[in-house]
């Protein structure tokens, strides 16, 4: 592993053991995938205990999920895990990639790929 992801693992650890009144991140641990962006929704919550959930699926390269890319290539070392996803996948997008595809391909993409975890609608939205 190399440092900078190691040392981006530290500050998670961080901000989640207690310091987050004093990082820029409002909110407690991550238990949910809420995107502001959706409105009325068609299904139910959709539970993801963050840090367990990257712990036990060894995914702690952040850039998996909060990436960025620059002339089509996901650059290596750039996190966007300040920002929703859908501050750059347009719920109901035609140009963008749409945000529902961008979680589905995301979350789904990587449980079909390395056949572990949910695949089936009700196994990740709650009633
Ligand atoms: C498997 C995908 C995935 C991986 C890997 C991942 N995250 Fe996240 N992260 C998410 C999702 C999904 C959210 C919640 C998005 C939402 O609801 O808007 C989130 C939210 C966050 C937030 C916002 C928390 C808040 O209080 O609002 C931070 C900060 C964050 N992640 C940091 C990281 C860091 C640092 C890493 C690497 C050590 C990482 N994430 C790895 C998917 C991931
Ligand atoms: C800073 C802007 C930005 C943020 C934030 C962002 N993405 Fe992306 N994402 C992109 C761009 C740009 C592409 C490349 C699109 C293309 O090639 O058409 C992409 C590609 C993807 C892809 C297809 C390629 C791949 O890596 O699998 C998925 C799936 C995806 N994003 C899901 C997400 C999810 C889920 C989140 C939130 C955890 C997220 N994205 C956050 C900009 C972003
Ligand atoms: C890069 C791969 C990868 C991505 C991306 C990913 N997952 Fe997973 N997920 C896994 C693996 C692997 C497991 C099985 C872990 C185990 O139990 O051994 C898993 C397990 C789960 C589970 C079962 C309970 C748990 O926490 O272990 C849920 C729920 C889940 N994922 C939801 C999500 C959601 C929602 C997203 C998208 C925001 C997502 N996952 C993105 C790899 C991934
Ligand atoms: C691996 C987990 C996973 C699976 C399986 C999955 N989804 Fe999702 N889905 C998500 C996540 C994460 C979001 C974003 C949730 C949010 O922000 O509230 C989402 C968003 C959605 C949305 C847009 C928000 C809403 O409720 O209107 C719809 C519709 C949806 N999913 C339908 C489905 C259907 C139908 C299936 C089965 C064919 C399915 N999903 C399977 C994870 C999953």
């Amino acid at each position: 592993m190399n440092k900078r992801v190691l040392m981006l693992g530290l500050a998670v650890m961080l901000v989640m053991s207690g310091f987050a009144a004093i990082s820029g991140f409002s909110q407690d641990e991550v238990n949910y995938v809420r995107d502001s962006a959706f409105g009325v929704r068609i299904r139910g919550m959709v539970p993801f205990v963050h840090d367990e959930h990257n712990e036990k699926a060894g995914t702690e390269d952040c850039t998996i999920c909060h990436h960025v890319y620059e002339g089509g290539e996901r650059l290596e070392f750039e996190t966007s895990e300040d920002m929703e996803c859908s501050e750059c996948h347009m719920a109901g997008g035609k140009d963008e990639m749409d945000l529902m595809r961008a979680y589905h391909l995301n979350c789904k993409g990587c449980h079909e790929e390395r056949k572990a975890g949910p695949v089936m609608c009700g196994e990740c939205h709650l009633e």
